[in-house]
């Protein structure tokens, strides 16, 4: 089979695209720190633990045009591969990625395009997660581009369950045993029940010093 070869344009296209990704990926990241700096000024308190970020593979992106059946090309990548830019926030308590969320939201440049609200109706996998698709204008020196980014806002016990079955996921080829399955759904139950008790405890303690600064 002889391969077709990308023309030059097409290659400046390819390069043209994962620029505006980097672009994207500053310009919300950016905003996630300038929120949590403020957050912080004004509550004491980082509703942020970690922020991370990645422009996805060329090579990853190839492999899900290909899984989806359509030509690899920069325009199909822009149709269709949504996570081309990602980022990933992991916080303290369930609260802080709704409080995250609505602070996305009233952002007036970023369209919220998607929520996958994983957290309040969890994948059958135990999977927790919010999934927010935004679109971010980056302006250019002649133009206007606007970007979709991909941001997943977790907490970090979640953020740990979500590491570890990617892992197994991955080893087993999307076929693990049905004993790990369930122990992975089990832990994702204590997951879950951890969240919970930390966010009471941090009621209580909160409760605590709102009392002794009355006092
Ligand atoms: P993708 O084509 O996989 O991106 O799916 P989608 O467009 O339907 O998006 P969805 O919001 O469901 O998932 C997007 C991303 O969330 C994935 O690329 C993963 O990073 C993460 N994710 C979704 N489901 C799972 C899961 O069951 N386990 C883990 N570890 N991560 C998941
Ligand atoms: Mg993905």
């Amino acid at each position: 089979m002889v391969e077709q070869q990308p023309s030059v344009n097409e290659l400046k296209e390819w390069r043209d695209l994962m620029l505006m990704h980097r672009f994207a990926l500053e310009e919300v990241n950016t905003k996630l720190k300038i929120l949590n700096e403020e957050f912080q000024f004004l509550h004491d308190y980082n509703p942020m633990e970690h922020i991370k970020s990645r422009v996805k593979s060329f090579e990853s992106i190839g492999a899900k045009l290909e899984k989806k059946q359509v030509d690899i090309t920069p325009e199909n990548a822009r149709k269709y591969v949504h996570d081309i830019s990602g980022i990933r926030v992991s916080c303290s308590f369930v609260s802080d990625i709704f409080k995250i969320k609505e602070m996305l939201e009233n952002q007036s440049d970023l369209k919220i395009l998607r929520i996958k609200d994983y957290v309040t109706y969890p994948k059958p996998n135990g999977y927790r997660s919010l999934h927010l698709l935004c679109e971010v204008p980056i302006f250019l020196t002649n133009r206007v581009e606007k970007i979709v980014v991909e941001i997943q806002i977790r907490t970090v016990a979640m953020d740990f369950w979500a590491s570890l079955e990617h892992k197994i996921y991955y080893k087993y080829k999307q076929e693990a045993p049905e004993r790990l399955v369930n122990e992975l759904r089990d832990a994702a139950k204590i997951v879950t029940e951890l969240d919970d008790k930390m966010k009471n405890l941090n009621d209580e303690i909160e409760k605590y010093k709102f009392e002794q600064e009355e006092n």
